[in-house]
C-alpha cells in the first residue's frame, strides 16, 4: 500500500485533492486504511476510480475508517441504516448537497470521512466540487484570523426539521456551537470552521455583524478557486472527502438525467480550537 500510494498518487492541485491509482479500497491492509487516513487530513479528499463494491463491503469499508453516523435522512436501504442514499433525478425537487457545506456540522461530534460511491452517472456534469479550509484559513489576512480565532458559531440542523418531524422523533433537530477556527487533530493545521450549510450565526456578536461576518467568510470560501478542486465522476468512482478541513458542494447541471450512489460517513471528534 505504501508503494501504491508513493507511486500512483497524482495531485489535482497543490492545496487540495489527489488521485490514486490501482489502489483496490476495500482491498486494503491496516498499513493501507493508516496510510489513506493520514493522506485525507492532507490533501483533503482523494479520488478512486473503479471502485465495484456491494453496500455490505463499502459498510465494512466505512467501519474501518471510524465509527459509522446514522443520517437523519429516511431512505436507507433496508440493513444498512449508515448508507445516505444520494439520488436525483426527473421527479426530484431538489438534490443533496448543492450549496458549500461539510457534512451534518450541526452535530456535536460533527463527521470526519465521507466516502461517496457513485453508480449512475447522468450523460453530462453531476461533477463534485470540494474547497480546502487550510486555504480558506491561510489566505485571510492576519487581523481578521487574529479576529476569528476565539470566536464560536452556532450550527443548526434546521434543514433537517422535517426528517425528525417524519421520523415522529421526539428530538429537535441538532443544533451545536463550534470554534470558528479549528485545529485538525491529524495534521495540527489550523481550519475555517464555518458553512453556509449549517452555520447561522458568531455568538456573542450582534445579528448583523455576525451576518456580515459570515457572509464575507462564505464569500471568500466560494471564491477561493485556487483552493477549489472539481471532480467527474465516472460509474463506481468514490471520493474520499475530510469534513474537518473540506467542504463540498454539489453540482445539479444535469436535469432531468439520474445521479445514484452511496455515501458512508464516520463520526469525528468534537472540534477544539
Ligand atoms: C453530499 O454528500 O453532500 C452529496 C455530494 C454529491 O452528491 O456530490
Amino acid at each position: 500500500m505504501s508503494t501504491a500510494v508513493a507511486t500512483d498518487r497524482f495531485d489535482l492541485t497543490k492545496p487540495i485533492g489527489t488521485e490514486l491509482r490501482g489502489v483496490k479500497l476495500n482491498q486494503l491492509d491496516e498499513a493501507g486504511i493508516t496510510e489513506i487516513k493520514e493522506l485525507v487530513a492532507e490533501r483533503g479528499v482523494l479520488f478512486f476510480r473503479e471502485q465495484d463494491m456491494t453496500l455490505a463491503e463499502q459498510v465494512a469499508l466505512g467501519r474501518r475508517l471510524g465509527e459509522l453516523h446514522v443520517h437523519p435522512a429516511a431512505g436507507a436501504p433496508e440493513g444498512f441504516p449508515e448508507v445516505l442514499v444520494v439520488h436525483t433525478d426527473a421527479k426530484s425537487k431538489r438534490t443533496a448537497g448543492e450549496g458549500w457545506h461539510s457534512d451534518v456540522s450541526c452535530d456535536e461530534r460533527p463527521p470526519a470521512l465521507s466516502m461517496l460511491r457513485v453508480e449512475t452517472t447522468p450523460s453530462v456534469g453531476g461533477d463534485t466540487l470540494f474547497a480546502s479550509m487550510y486555504e480558506a484559513y491561510e489566505s485571510l489576512s492576519e487581523p481578521i484570523r487574529q479576529f476569528l480565532t476565539p470566536l464560536k458559531a452556532v450550527h443548526s440542523g434546521d434543514l433537517y426539521r422535517n426528517l425528525y418531524e417524519a421520523a415522529g422523533a421526539e428530538k429537535k433537530f441538532p443544533e451545536s456551537e463550534h470554534p470558528v477556527v479549528r485545529t485538525h487533530p491529524v495534521t495540527g493545521r489550523k481550519v475555517l470552521y464555518v458553512n453556509s450549510g449549517f452555520t447561522r450565526r458568531i455568538v456573542g456578536l450582534g445579528s448583523r455583524e455576525s451576518r456580515a461576518i459570515l457572509d464575507m467568510l462564505f464569500d471568500h470560501i466560494a471564491y477561493s478557486v485556487k483552493g477549489q478542486v472539481r471532480f467527474r465522476w465516472e460509474p463506481n468512482s468514490v471520493a474520499l472527502w475530510d469534513n474537518r478541513c473540506v467542504q463540498h458542494h454539489a453540482s445539479w447541471d444535469y436535469f432531468p438525467d439520474t445521479r445514484h450512489g452511496y455515501r458512508v460517513t464516520t463520526v469525528g471528534e468534537r472540534p477544539y480550537q
